[in-house]
């Protein structure tokens, strides 16, 4: 891997596992320049999706890549779980929306955060690509 890239993964497997990614997260943004404002976006992103996959997926994995390249810097957040998918993806990415009777801000909440986030998921493998970038200053 080039040497202007890193790549960290979290496994999620416990509750404090949601803690180390949110970690790794805002260390990759610290790493990268990122301000305080964009380290905590970062953060709050990772944990909500983390969480999901826990909490509805049984455990996964969060994988957090940085890379600097053509004047921007980067960070891409990738989570996966092996869980039972999400029905309907529509309904999950609306604000309120919840299964698990909790608030329904998570997947909204990080599109907002994020400058994208895009879900694939199918029963058997759910993955939230989300990304932050920032042109160099
Ligand atoms: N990884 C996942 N696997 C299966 N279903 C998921 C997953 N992530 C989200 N969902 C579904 O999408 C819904 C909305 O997720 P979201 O994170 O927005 O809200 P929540 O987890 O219910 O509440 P909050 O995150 O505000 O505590 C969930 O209630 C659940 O039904
Ligand atoms: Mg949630």
């Amino acid at each position: 891997m080039p040497g202007n890239e890193t790549h960290v993964v979290v496994l999620l497997s416990v509750p404090e596992s949601i803690i180390m990614a949110r970690q790794a997260g805002r260390s990759a943004a610290t790493e990268l320049g990122f301000g305080m404002a964009d380290r905590t976006r970062l953060a709050t992103a990772i944990s909500e999706i983390s969480r999901n996959a826990l909490r509805y997926g049984g455990g996964g994995r969060c994988d957090i890549v940085t890379a600097k390249q053509h004047g921007m810097r980067e960070i891409t957040v990738t989570v996966l779980d092996t869980g039972p998918g999400i029905p309907d993806l529509e309904k999950a990415m609306t604000p309120g929306f919840s299964t698990g009777n909790s608030l329904g801000m998570g997947l909204p909440g990080a599109e907002r955060l994020m400058d994208s986030l895009k879900v694939e998921s199918a029963p058997g493998n759910t993955e939230v690509v989300m990304v932050m970038r920032r042109r160099n200053s």
